[in-house]
């Protein structure tokens, strides 16, 4: 997936997301942590550095970026926006100018603007050809490496050929539950799986559903009732509430969306079957979207929920150095 830039999930197409997910399948068998598969060779010159530039606050995306450079043999160039000339006034185009003319071969930038990226991919194009963006989170409209984290972490787990494995993602119900009005990464998750095929719902009271006339989201279906929702879904991805961005929570927003272990227990096929994966891209809000229980695993009115069973929380996470140490190396 030899994309020069990386600022939205809808440029990838369905056999680049496959064959995408095999070479990082390829990155893990051959190192589990990822490093020495596809690292430099670094008798050549120099690789050029990533440079993180974080204008919003991260723990798992930053952290995943700087440690799959590192596992790829790159130098890191970090800015700490709090302490750095941003605060003088310097503006984002001076930054990435400036982390350009310091050795920096990829840019991965994380900023609030929506529009941004567009505008930094532009002035780069202009400026410094040679240089990457990678969009690590813009505004309310794009996360397209969560968005291959959350799908490799799905496409792990089914078995098969490419077709068959295709053929999967074909019939997957996934279910989005929350805040999706004003989430990036329910925009950017439900591209990558409308192109791989599945079927995308969406559920929260109706002022958080987005519009379906929204490119995004056409095709998906939209509930405001979760019980009514979650017959024959096979992955639920609850979204974190969006406080920063003025969604506020009340207990009845709690008593009717979050993800409970009975209602976990709805999505059964049959009564012998597990129930649907489920899927945060985190920071969560214990017993707000979901129910701490699901974190330890423990027994519940004498139900175990288990999360090692169906939640993928963790998997995402590790998930999400390995996709990007492979976007960073561009194979
Ligand atoms: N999922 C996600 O983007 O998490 P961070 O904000 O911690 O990077």
């Amino acid at each position: 997936m030899n994309h020069h830039h990386v600022l939205s999930a809808n440029q990838f197409t369905a056999p680049e997301l496959l064959a995408f997910f095999q070479t990082t399948k390829a990155l893990l068998e051959k190192s589990p942590q990822g490093h020495s598969a596809l690292t430099h060779n670094l008798t050549e010159k120099p690789p050029l550095a990533v440079a993180a530039a974080f204008y919003e606050n991260s723990t798992r995306t930053r952290m995943s970026f700087i440690q799959a450079a590192q596992q790829a043999g790159f130098p890191v160039l970090d800015l700490n926006v709090a302490t750095s000339s941003v605060q003088k006034g310097e503006t984002v185009l001076d930054t990435m100018e400036t982390l350009a003319a310091l050795g920096a071969g990829t840019i991965v930038l994380r900023h609030s603007q929506d529009g941004l990226h567009g505008e930094v991919a532009r002035y780069l194009d202009a400026e410094w050809p040679h240089v990457r963006l990678i969009n690590a989170g813009e505004g309310t409209t794009h996360h397209p490496t969560q968005a291959l984290a959350d799908a490799y972490t799905l496409w792990t787990l089914q078995g098969g050929s490419y077709k068959e494995k295709l053929a999967t993602f074909k019939e997957m119900r996934i279910l989005i539950v929350g805040d999706s009005r004003k989430s990036r990464v329910a925009r950017s998750t439900t591209t990558v799986f409308k192109t791989l095929g599945a079927t995308v719902s969406l559920c929260g009271p109706v002022e958080w559903l987005p519009n379906l006339e929204d490119p995004v989201f056409v095709g998906c279906q939209r509930h405001t009732v979760l019980n009514d929702a979650l017959s024959g879904v096979d992955a639920i991805m609850t979204l974190r509430v969006q406080t920063e961005r003025g969604s506020g929570v009340t207990d009845a927003w709690i008593a009717a969306y979050q993800l409970t272990p009975e209602r976990l227990q709805k999505t059964k096929k049959t009564p012998e079957s597990l129930p649907a994966w489920v899927l945060h891209p985190g920071p969560v809000n214990w017993g707000v979207e979901l129910h701490p229980q699901f974190r330890f695993g423990q027994s519940h009115k004498g139900q175990v929920v288990n999360p090692t069973q169906t939640v993928l929380i963790r998997q995402q996470v590790a998930h999400g150095v390995a996709v990007r140490q492979v976007l960073l190396q561009g194979v």
